[in-house]
């Protein structure tokens, strides 16, 4: 699946969440943020992202929250998520053991 399919279907599959609540691991250039603050601004929704990497520049959406941080500091990152999840997106270091860590904290 390339990453416009990719995206298109991730979209389709969340449009009608209302107030949807969406956490992103690993940001870089923007491109599935702005896709998820697409959703975000049609159903008064939220979206937090976090990357290791300075990515604030990405987005002035209000809608928007950039935390800059390595997606493991779950003391940091928990106390900041305020409501719970509707869509968890990890697309920030790919090694197996690493992504269970950080899903098994977020669910
Ligand atoms: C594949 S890119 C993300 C692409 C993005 N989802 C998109 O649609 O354009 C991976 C990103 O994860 C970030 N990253 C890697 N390890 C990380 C970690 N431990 N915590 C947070 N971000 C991390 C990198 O800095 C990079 O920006």
């Amino acid at each position: 699946m390339n990453f416009n399919t990719k995206h298109k279907y991730i979209k389709k599959r969340i449009e009608n969440i209302p107030k949807i609540q969406i956490l992103e691991l690993g940001v870089h250039q923007g491109n599935a943020t702005k896709l998820f603050l697409e959703t975000c601004n049609l159903n008064k929704g939220h979206l937090i992202s976090v990357d290791i990497v300075d990515c604030s520049n990405v987005s002035n959406d209000p809608n928007w929250e950039f935390i800059h941080s390595s997606d493991d500091d779950f003391e940091l990152i928990n106390k900041r998520i305020k409501a719970s999840l509707d869509v968890i997106f990890i697309d920030s270091l790919h090694e197996t053991s690493y992504v269970k860590k950080v899903l098994f904290n977020y669910f």
